[in-house]
């Protein structure tokens, strides 16, 4: 399967998890600050130096309609996603997560950077309102898994609720 739907949920009570350490530290790095390029930059980096096998991480923030590049960590990229292209563009208009074990069995896969083989795309949403995407990229296949796609969410819950977006 080179995409996926799924209910896994992560828990930030499990203390010994260290998706739990990681969502602690993304919860310190954004307390105190309501800024959403500050927090984005700032979560998009934790995750990019946290995770291993992630070659880009970063946010496309709803702009006009469209997905426009945000903060991020890794090589240049794209810059502008129109909703419904691509896995970004997917998630967004879905409004949905997406997992791609295979990127190249993902019809429309936009290839910022040749050497990706997999990605999960999370909605950015603050309740029914949709304000971007956090994309994440690997070199490796199947590299993220349903766990990692669910503790994403939870990060993206995190900037949505703490932080003023436009
Ligand atoms: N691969 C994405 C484009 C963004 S880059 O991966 C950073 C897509 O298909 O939407």
């Amino acid at each position: 399967m080179h995409e996926a739907s799924y209910v896994a949920v992560f828990d930030p009570s499990n203390e010994d998890s260290w998706r739990t350490t990681l969502y602690t530290s993304a919860a310190a790095l954004v307390q105190g600050e309501d800024d959403a390029i500050a927090n984005c930059a700032n979560l998009a980096s934790l995750l990019f130096h946290s995770l291993p096998d992630v070659s880009w991480c970063g946010w496309y923030l709803l702009r006009d309609g469209g997905l426009v590049l945000g903060p991020f960590a890794g090589k240049p990229a794209c810059t502008r996603i129109r909703l419904g292209r691509g896995v970004c563009g997917t998630s967004a208009f879905e409004r949905r997560t997406i997992l791609v074990d295979d990127v190249e069995a993902f019809d429309g896969h936009i290839a910022c950077d040749a050497s990706t083989r997999s990605e999960v795309v999370i909605p950015l949403m603050l309740e029914d309102r949709l304000l971007g995407v956090l994309d994440l990229d690997s070199p490796i296949p199947a590299r993220f898994s349903p766990d990692d796609a669910a503790f994403l969410e939870s990060v993206c819950r995190l900037v949505a609720a703490s932080s003023r977006f436009e």
